[in-house]
């Protein structure tokens, strides 16, 4: 029995491989095109491949804020719009800061690498779809806490707010297959099975 562990491992490790592929290729032409760049991500994932990818991710996203923490050395903490060149949302805060957000805030709270965003190493171009939905995204949460949750009673002092990682968790796209979703029987009334949970 125990001599079949090895290829029990193996299959699985496999499986993980082609997951972790298929979630990752580039779409190629015979594929249906999707729409925009980030669509074909939507591929449900076992959690091995989806602890390989993160960890992948991961890496990627500290690689890429180490080069630019070393290419912006001793200026950390001064404003972002004054060591970076495209700054909307982040006047003010020190640039070394903005690169942490990136990394922890953004990159990790949605599973993906800083080339979700941007084309790395032209960090200030708006030319991707999803750094602009990011900025929507940030003025959301920005009125959610403004508007609604600061008036939310608590009895734990601080006022409970709400960030990237509260809706997507890991997940580029909350809602569908690669997100977990609400679980069965949460779904709104009405909605079709596959709105909600990853395993409909
Ligand atoms: C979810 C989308 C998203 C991800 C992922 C992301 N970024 Fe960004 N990034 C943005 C947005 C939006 C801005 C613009 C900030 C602003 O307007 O203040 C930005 C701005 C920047 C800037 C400033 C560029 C300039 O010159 O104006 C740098 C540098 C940067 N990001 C690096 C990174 C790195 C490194 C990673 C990965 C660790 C990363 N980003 C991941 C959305 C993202
Ligand atoms: C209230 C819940 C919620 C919060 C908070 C939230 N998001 Fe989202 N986000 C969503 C939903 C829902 C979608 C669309 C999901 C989908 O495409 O499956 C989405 C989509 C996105 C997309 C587009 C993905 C794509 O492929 O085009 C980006 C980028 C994004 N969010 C970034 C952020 C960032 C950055 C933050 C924090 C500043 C944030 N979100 C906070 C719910 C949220």
């Amino acid at each position: 029995m125990s001599e079949r562990v090895p290829a029990a491992v193996a299959v699985v490790s496999s499986i993980i491989i082609v997951a972790y592929a298929c979630a990752t290729a580039p779409t190629t032409t015979t594929n249906p095109a999707p729409t925009r760049p980030g669509a074909g991500q939507r591929v449900p994932l076992t959690d091995s491949a989806r602890r390989v990818r993160d960890s992948l991710n991961s890496a990627r996203r500290d690689s890429a804020s180490a080069m630019i923490l070393r290419s912006i050395a001793g200026r950390e903490t001064q404003p972002a719009e004054s060591v970076f060149k495209n700054i909307k949302m982040f006047k003010g805060v020190p640039a070394g800061r903005l690169v942490n957000i990136m990394n922890m805030g953004f990159g990790r709270s949605l599973g993906v690498s800083c080339g979700f965003c941007h084309v790395p190493g032209k960090w200030d171009l708006d030319d991707k779809e999803e750094k602009k939905t990011a900025r929507l995204m940030f003025e959301m949460v920005g009125t959610i806490n403004r508007d609604y949750m600061s008036k939310v009673p608590n009895d734990r002092g601080a006022a409970p707010v709400v960030n990237c990682f509260t809706c997507h968790r890991g997940n580029a796209h909350p809602i569908g297959p690669e997100g977990q979703g609400p679980p069965p029987g949460m779904r709104p009334p009405g909605a079709p099975p596959g709105s909600g949970s990853g395993e409909d």
